[in-house]
């Protein structure tokens, strides 16, 4: 089963799991949203938009998925702002270079295959001086975690992977410099994460 068939299967459960849950890591994360200047804002797997009542009212919208019955439900609730939506792969991104001033990375680099592609593509999309603002769970480097590496080639496949190594993954990915790191659930397994592209805001170079 695909990642895009067992996310058609969890949309209608999704909020009921996540939503309570999730709630004030992800009004952490998007903090640096709030006073900035108006922004173009990519939500890279939006989902069914549990980001959407926690963002400022001055930047414009686009949304990302690769799953039709997610982006539905995202469609469903009332936006902040304005809200594109877009049918898209977060490892190849339909965006020209230099789209974005922020990344949200919401549950989605240790959901997809190849967490270094989304993370790339993320860096390609940015503009210089760009964030990109992360809630995910990672491992810690050098953690043996027996049983999620143990249960992550099923939950890789049904949902997310369990073995990601966020320092592995950013080690790839040249030109973006993590600047924030804090534990945001479950014993710091998951982190809330900020990256900032180099570079000058307004600058190209
Ligand atoms: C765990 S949910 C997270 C959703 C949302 N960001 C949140 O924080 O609630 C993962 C989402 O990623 C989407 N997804 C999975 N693989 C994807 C890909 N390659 N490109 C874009 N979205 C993808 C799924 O459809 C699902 O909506």
């Amino acid at each position: 089963m695909s990642l895009r068939h067992s996310y058609t299967f969890i949309a209608p459960f999704y909020d009921a799991f996540l939503t309570a849950a999730t709630r004030e890591a992800r009004r952490r994360s998007l903090g640096p949203l709030a006073g900035a200047p108006a922004q173009e804002v990519l939500l890279a797997g939006i989902g069914t938009g549990l980001d959407l009542p926690h963002l400022p009212t001055q930047h414009r919208y686009t949304g990302l998925d690769l799953t039709a019955a997610m982006l539905r439900r995202a469609k469903n609730r009332r936006p902040p702002a304005p809200l594109r939506l877009v049918r898209g792969d977060v490892q190849a991104l339909p965006f020209a270079d230099g789209s974005f001033d922020a990344v949200v990375l919401h549950l989605i680099l240790a959901v997809v295959p190849r967490p270094e592609r989304c993370l790339a593509e993320t860096d390609r999309v940015l503009r210089p001086g760009g964030l990109a603002l992360i809630f995910d769970k990672f491992l810690q480097p050098g953690e043996r975690a027996l049983w999620k590496r143990a249960l992550n080639p099923v939950a890789g496949r049904l949902a997310t992977r369990l073995d990601v190594v966020f320092e592995e993954v950013l080690d790839r990915v040249s030109g973006l410099e993590r600047y924030h790191d804090e534990p945001a659930l479950a014993g710091g397994w998951f982190r809330l994460i900020r990256l900032r592209k180099a570079g000058q805001p307004g600058r190209s170079d």
